[in-house]
């Protein structure tokens, strides 16, 4: 069944930002398929009709449409900041002794806002309850279905302590079961963040976590979501954003500020931390305030002090190692890029979180996560983590074909180019990158660039000792002599259209 995307692309947008577009558009077909054939519509234009008119069936699509990855202390070090910085903070400057009240917006299975728990748990132990109050938010019903039932399995436990896991969850085979103590400190509501409007008990709040969530949007549905979040933050409130994701992200609705070397986006706040000589530094064009980190403490009691004692509790950085998936703490790259092989990205993304925790820059275990990243379609996380791996090897050769491939799949054609083309100034052998400026120069309608291209790829894979292309870490798979056939199809293509030209 062929069915004409567009109308049901371009509804989905305006009712929740969602683009499906490049690759979601595979997605799409396949779940307009599915729903004509459970409604029994008969034909997407009946279908089309009827997803107008139903809030159910739009409803239904969208849980099906959806990306719900996430896991348990994802990106740990923000929720470090928030229980040793910004919560501290805000209990302070409390006049009213309400509750500080924290939003994951986009919370998916529950796994964020139930994270945020067991860390302000850890710190502030029985007093959770008094301090604080947690809402998650989604679109997706289905998610926050799951979301409420507390109930988990070992996927979404990557690299989750032992000790954590012991205190706050029964476990029942392969099933993990949230305990009550946490499971009924959320709140979950359904929430549209592009909608025009919100109840008013989805306003007030102090710290909106908004994580792993723009990465589905374009820039104008994030500037929209962007200020809707805004107005849902109370004044002095604080805007966390996942790290890769921040720099897209900042688009001049809120300042961006800098702290132990996070960003996070502040509802005025920030200011009064500015020392007067405080470094102000450009991120992407925008001037971003860089708060004193060690010192703005010195004035404020230990907020624990005026606690009731606490559980003994574990550092929050603490709370993440290997999980048991992971075969051997001492795994080596070359395990890492085995299971990319095996298609085995949640346990090499787990065997990853280990290394670049003992090794924030190391390229080799960069490069594979932004692999993973690119072949879970997170293109943006994925250019994110290459550019990293970049700046500790600015010549590396992995790096530039995988920023290449992220630009080339989210149709930036002209950029995936430039990073192609710049892999072959750094490596001219690198016959993988000419290969896919061959097909970008055949697709933008540049015949002869491209037959060069190919050309060039054919010299290079027909030698008796193929030349190292410089691909140290990608585990690509390709192999050569299928690659020689693609370029002297092409070539005989682009040959057939030459001399058919001719004779017009
Ligand atoms: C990849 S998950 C992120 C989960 C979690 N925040 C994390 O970082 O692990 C993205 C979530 O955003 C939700 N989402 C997408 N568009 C949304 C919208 N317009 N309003 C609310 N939630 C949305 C999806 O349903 C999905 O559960």
């Amino acid at each position: 069944m062929t069915i004409d995307l567009a109308p049901f692309q371009k509804l989905i947008k305006q009712r929740c930002g969602l683009i499906l577009e490049g690759i979601g558009e595979e997605k799409l077909a396949t779940v307009l398929a599915q729903r004509i054939t459970v409604t029994r519509l008969g034909n997407s234009a009946e279908y089309y009709f009827h997803l107008q008119g139903s809030s159910d069936e739009f409803q239904d699509l969208v849980n099906l449409l959806t990306i719900n990855e996430t896991y348990f202390f994802r990106e740990v070090e923000q929720l470090h900041l928030l229980t040793e910085r910004l919560v501290p903070r805000l209990l302070m400057q409390r006049e009213d002794n309400q509750p500080l009240r924290i939003l994951s917006a986009g919370c998916s299975t529950g796994e964020e806002p139930y994270s945020l728990v067991m860390a302000l748990r850890e710190k502030y132990g029985d007093d959770v309850p008094r301090l604080f109050s947690f809402t998650g938010g989604d679109i997706d019903t289905q998610a926050l279905a799951k979301a409420r039932s507390g109930r988990y399995n070992e996927f979404s436990f990557r690299g989750v302590a032992a000790a954590i896991k012991a205190r706050y969850f029964d476990q029942d085979g392969w099933a993990y079961h949230l305990k009550d103590e946490i499971r009924n400190r959320v709140e979950f509501h359904e929430m549209n963040l592009f909608a025009e409007e919100f109840p008013a008990a989805l306003h007030g709040y102090d710290i909106i976590f908004f994580r792993n969530v723009s990465i589905y949007f374009d820039t104008p549905t994030r500037r929209i979501i962007q200020q809707n979040l805004a107005s849902l933050l109370n004044d002095n409130g604080y805007l966390m954003i996942g790290t890769a994701e921040t720099i897209a992200n900042d688009l001049g609705v809120l300042p961006l500020v800098e702290e132990d070397g996070l960003f996070y986006f502040s509802k005025g706040q920030h200011s009064a931390f500015v020392p007067a000589a405080a470094p102000v530094f450009d991120l992407s064009r925008h001037v971003v305030a860089k708060v004193a980190a060690p010192d703005h403490h010195e004035n404020l009691p230990d907020v624990r002090s005026v606690l009731s004692p606490v559980v003994p509790s574990l550092p929050i950085a603490e709370c993440v190692e290997p999980t048991v998936a992971l075969p051997d703490p001492c795994f080596s790259i070359d395990e890492v890029q085995q299971q990319c092989r095996a298609k085995r990205y949640d346990e090499a993304m787990a065997m990853i979180v280990v290394l670049l925790e003992r090794n924030p820059g190391d390229t080799s275990s960069l490069l594979l996560k932004a692999h993973i990243q690119l072949n879970r379609k997170e293109f943006e996380l994925a250019e994110a983590s290459a550019r990293q791996a970049l700046q500790t090897d600015p010549w590396s050769i992995d790096a530039l074909v995988l920023l290449g491939l992220a630009a080339k799949w989210r149709e930036l054609i002209g950029e995936a180019v430039r990073w192609f083309k710049q892999a072959v100034y750094a490596r001219h052998e690198c016959w993988l990158a000419r290969y896919y400026l061959a097909d970008l120069y055949r697709a933008g309608g540049e015949p002869d660039k491209a037959r060069r291209e190919y050309r060039g790829v054919l010299q290079l894979l027909s030698q008796s000792t193929v030349p190292d292309n410089g691909i140290r870490v990608l585990p690509l798979g390709v192999v050569h002599s299928e690659l020689r056939f693609l370029c002297t199809h092409q070539l005989a293509k682009l040959g057939d259209q030459q001399r058919m030209a001719g004779r017009k």
